[in-house]
Parts: structure tokens; sequence; C-alpha cells
């Protein structure tokens, strides 16, 4: 793994510098550089009390652009409240295979002693094998074990500052296929039925940011299949070295779920990594996700 810092001192500048104060709600930074819990927010008024929540909706996308993921504990809101919240973003995204509960835009996250694995291993962001990928991902946990599931979140502007010029250079105008195969067993049971169907795109491998301006890398293992234009065996390499290269530490904050708590990612520029450590233990929830743009 490269060293990120040396005598010219640390390659990553973060932007965690502390801006205006914010008015309408609390944010505790988990770590300079990704994360943020936020407090001084009830979910279930905000939803419905209309007057209160465009000052608080501003502080809060604010909270969300400036820490990538921001976290709010003892929350007590219906799955409606969850959809309503969800759709002060953006409108809301149907995930093309995991199962829901109800309403299609409420994806069921749930694991127990029956279960091979969880929702959400490995390193990835949300459903980047669509054409125009979620741009965040709202979970809500209701249940969880005494230890363990935790979930894992990674700074993707980080990751591309910390490249070296030289390799910037090479991934400039380059683009990657996504695919979503990895969900094949599950596409069945919504009509899709055979391989050719699932779902791909091809993504810049570094995106900018619609809101932040900023350049984030774009790819994840959980869904980058190869990067056009190159040969394989080159595709190969850089990804594997991508790949490593954003999983240091050095990017990443840790979550550690309490029940009601919610944590509300931006896809655009974090990766998440959901731990699969408590079996047999039980996990459950709900996650709804809104609707993102094309990568450009
Ligand atoms: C996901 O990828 O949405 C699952 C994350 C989690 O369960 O922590």
């Amino acid at each position: 793994m490269s060293s990120l810092s040396g005598k010219q001192g640390p390659r990553y500048r973060h932007m965690a510098e502390d801006g205006a104060p914010y008015e309408t709600i609390a944010v505790e930074k988990l770590t300079p550089i990704i994360g943020a819990e936020i407090t001084g927010v009830d979910i279930g008024k905000l939803v419905s009390d209309k007057s209160r929540s465009n000052r608080q909706m501003d502080e809060i996308h604010r909270a969300l652009a400036e820490n990538l993921v921001i976290f709010f504990r003892d929350q007590h809101i219906s799955p409606q409240q969850h959809l309503a919240f969800g759709r002060k973003f953006g409108e809301l995204h149907v995930h093309p295979a995991a199962p829901n509960d109800g309403d299609p835009a409420l994806m069921k996250i749930y694991a127990d002693k029956d279960s091979p694995r969880a929702n959400g291993e490995g390193w990835h962001t949300d459903v980047s094998c669509d054409l125009e990928p979620p741009m965040g991902s709202i979970l809500y946990i209701k249940q969880c074990p005494p230890r363990g599931g935790d979930t894992l979140f990674a700074n993707m502007y980080a990751a591309y500052e910390a490249l070296s010029d030289r390799m910037k250079t090479y991934l400039d105008g380059l683009t990657a296929r996504h695919n979503g195969e990895h969900y094949r067993g599950q596409y069945a049971n919504y009509g899709i039925k055979d391989k050719e169907s699932y779902p791909y795109a091809d993504h810049p491998v570094v995106r900018t940011h619609p809101v932040t301006g900023r350049k984030a890398l774009y790819v994840n293992g959980g869904f980058t299949r190869y990067i056009n234009g190159i040969p394989r065996d080159e595709s190969d390499g850089i990804l594997r070295y991508l790949f490593q290269h954003m999983a240091n530490p050095l990017f990443q904050c840790r979550f550690r779920w309490q029940e009601n708590s919610i944590a509300f990612w931006d896809n655009r520029c974090a990766q998440h990594h959901a731990m699969w450590d408590y079996w047999p233990h039980t996990r459950s929830g709900h996650r709804v996700t809104v609707k993102g743009d094309r990568p450009v």
C-alpha cells in the first residue's frame, strides 16, 4: 500500500476545516475526513412540519456535502416517514433485485441465523450498474446484534486526491464498466431472467460531484468489472491497485449501530462496506434510496 505521508507532509489534505456554524442542527464529526453525527433533528417531525423543514433541510444537505455520510440516533419513524424523508432529497430509486417491504422503494435489510450472508458486504457504492446510480441512501436500523454489524464508509475525494499526479493523469477521461451480475440469484423475482438483461453501465473512473464540484474516484469492487479501452490485464492491475488504495483506513470511518439509528450516505463520493460478523444474531431495517444523475 502506498504511503500517504512523507517528507513533504500528507498527500491528503482534508476538507474538514470548520465552516460557518450550523443554526438548526448540531454536527459532531466522527473523523476529520468522513462522517458526522447530527443532533437536534426529529425526522418524524421534520417530514410533517413544513414550516421548520426548509432551514433544517438546508443544513442537513450541507452537513451531507461536508461529511459524505451523516448519522442520526434515536429516531422513531414509520416506513411512510422514512419514505417521505427520502423524497425530500429527490425521487426514490427502486432496487432492481433486492427485496422490499410493501412499497417498492422500501428496501429490506435483513440478516439472521439462517442467512448465508448479509447485504452490502464488500466495498461498493449502491447500484453503480445503473445508468443513473442513486445519489444517496438512507438506512434505518431497527434491530441490532449485541455486537458487530458496523458499517464502514470511505471518502472517495480523499482517495482521489491522494493519488500521484501521474496516476491522476492516467485515469483522466477513462470510463469503466459496472455490472450488476452479482445480484443474479435475485433478478428472477423481479422479472429479469436472462444474463443479457442484467443492468450495466459505463461511468467515468473519476467523477465530478454535481454539488461540491470536487473530483472523486468512482470505481468499486462490488460492481466495476473493467476499464474500457485498455487491455484486460492492464485494467485488472489498475483496478486492483485502486481498490487497495481506496481501502486505506485513513479515508474511513466506522459506524456502530444502535437501534433506531439512521445513516445517510452520498454514493457520489463515498463507498461503504457492511460487516457480516454477527451470525447468529439478527440485524434488520430498511433502506430508502434517492435517485441520482448520470455521473460525469
Ligand atoms: C447497503 O449496502 O445498503 C447495506 C449497508 C448496511 O447494511 O450497513
